[in-house]
């Protein structure tokens, strides 16, 4: 490959070359056939622009408010599990890479590096992510962690009641370190000798009860707003809002959970149209170039999340493959921004894309 990195996928390659085959596959991989994996991708691709010509866009500006807070552009850190695989300094490069591209963080509840390190390291926002084991008093502990380091957010993952079948780290045996959140709470301690330690740990600790109705009790301990990352129905869309959720994940956890669920980017329409603009709808899974972080707005995203792109970045270049990264989406994001004929990310709307269903009708 050229020196000169000129598109996020070329860090994939990058990351392959750097990486032991257990790690790269862990962080590539997803659920059994991979389907969705793929169509994450692809049907981004389906969806056409409708460009405007003859509009000012001499100063093209992508900066916009999450929750209050100013960032750089639409685009956020996706919560990724243990940084330290892809590179010796883990989340402390991938933190300090969001401080300098001044966007938001979601740690990962499976880190490896600690809520507090991460704080300590850089004055990036930050939201924390959370799973919920059987064992509650580990999200008390997080949770109440993360809002003493001055995290502004909590990220429920609502799609993991167990582990998706991942095969290509059963047939690696795939073994993790322990967690470091959870040092002096729980040891991490092998608990299969077969296929992989990740899906038999995780099978044994998370909360597969977990359900609407303890959204409540989340909320009695803590005061930060909480997000449902995982959503890809209408009817969870509304269930969301009615349990009063202050933003909504349209995710599919990068295809590495129930396969055959759809293309994030196809079921955001009418996620957005059931929350009728009460709460902002992120959307996460594919996002690969700045056109598809256009796409994503049109249909109604606030801002996209990017997971593995920012891992190949890490593994790759450390820090600054992080930012290279987030750099590169957003200069993809502002020259589609100028072509389309929309000088801020308030202009993009629904009648710059085409997606495949109203191409059919
Ligand atoms: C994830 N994801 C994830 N999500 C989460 O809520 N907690 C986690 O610890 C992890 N860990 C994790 C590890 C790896 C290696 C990947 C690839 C993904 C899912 C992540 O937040 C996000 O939903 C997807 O990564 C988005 O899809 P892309 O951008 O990777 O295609």
């Amino acid at each position: 490959m050229a020196d000169e990195i000129v598109n996020v996928n070329e860090y994939q390659v990058l990351a392959r070359q750097a990486l032991p085959k257990m790690y790269y596959d862990f962080y590539a991989g997803g659920a059994e056939d991979e389907h969705t994996l793929k169509e994450n991708v692809q049907a981004f691709q389906r969806i056409i622009f409708l460009p405007r010509v003859l509009v000012d866009v001499s100063n093209v500006a992508l900066s916009t408010t999450i929750l209050g807070y100013n960032i750089s552009a639409p685009i956020m850190i996706a919560p990724t599990a243990m940084h330290k695989l892809a590179h010796p300094e883990g989340e402390l490069a991938t933190a300090r890479a969001a401080a300098k591209s001044n966007t938001i963080m979601i740690l990962s509840f499976s880190a490896s590096c600690t809520v507090e390190e991460v704080a300590a390291s850089c004055d990036a926002v930050r939201f924390f992510q959370l799973y919920v084991y059987k064992r509650r008093d580990i999200a008390v502990n997080l949770v109440q962690r993360a809002e003493k380091s001055g995290y502004k957010a909590i990220v429920l993952t609502a799609d993991t009641p167990r582990l998706g079948r991942r095969e290509a780290d059963i047939k690696n045996k795939l073994i993790v370190p322990q967690l470091k959140n959870l040092e002096g709470l729980m040891s991490m301690e092998v608990v299969s000798d077969k296929g992989s330690n990740l899906e038999a740990y995780a099978n044994e600790t998370m909360d597969p009860s977990l359900c609407w109705r303890d959204i409540a009790w989340l909320k009695s301990i803590t005061n930060l707003p909480i997000l449902i990352k995982g959503i890809l129905t209408r009817e969870d869309a509304t269930k969301a809002m009615e349990i009063g959720a202050a933003g909504i994940i349209v995710s599919n956890h990068g295809a590495r959970q129930l396969d055959y669920t759809p293309a994030t980017i196809s079921v955001l329409e009418e996620v957005v149209q059931a929350v009728g603009g009460k709460v902002p709808v992120f959307l996460d899974g594919g996002v690969r170039r700045g056109t598809d972080i256009f796409k994503a707005l049109a249909l109604g995203a606030q801002a996209v999340l990017v997971g593995r792109p920012v891992v190949f970045g890490l593994a790759a270049k450390g820090e600054a493959g992080v930012k290279k990264v987030m750099q590169m989406l957003k200069d993809e994001l502002e020259l589609t921004m100028a072509l389309a004929g929309c000088p801020s990310v308030k202009d993009i709307n629904r009648s710059h894309v085409r997606t495949e269903r109203q191409r059919l009708q």
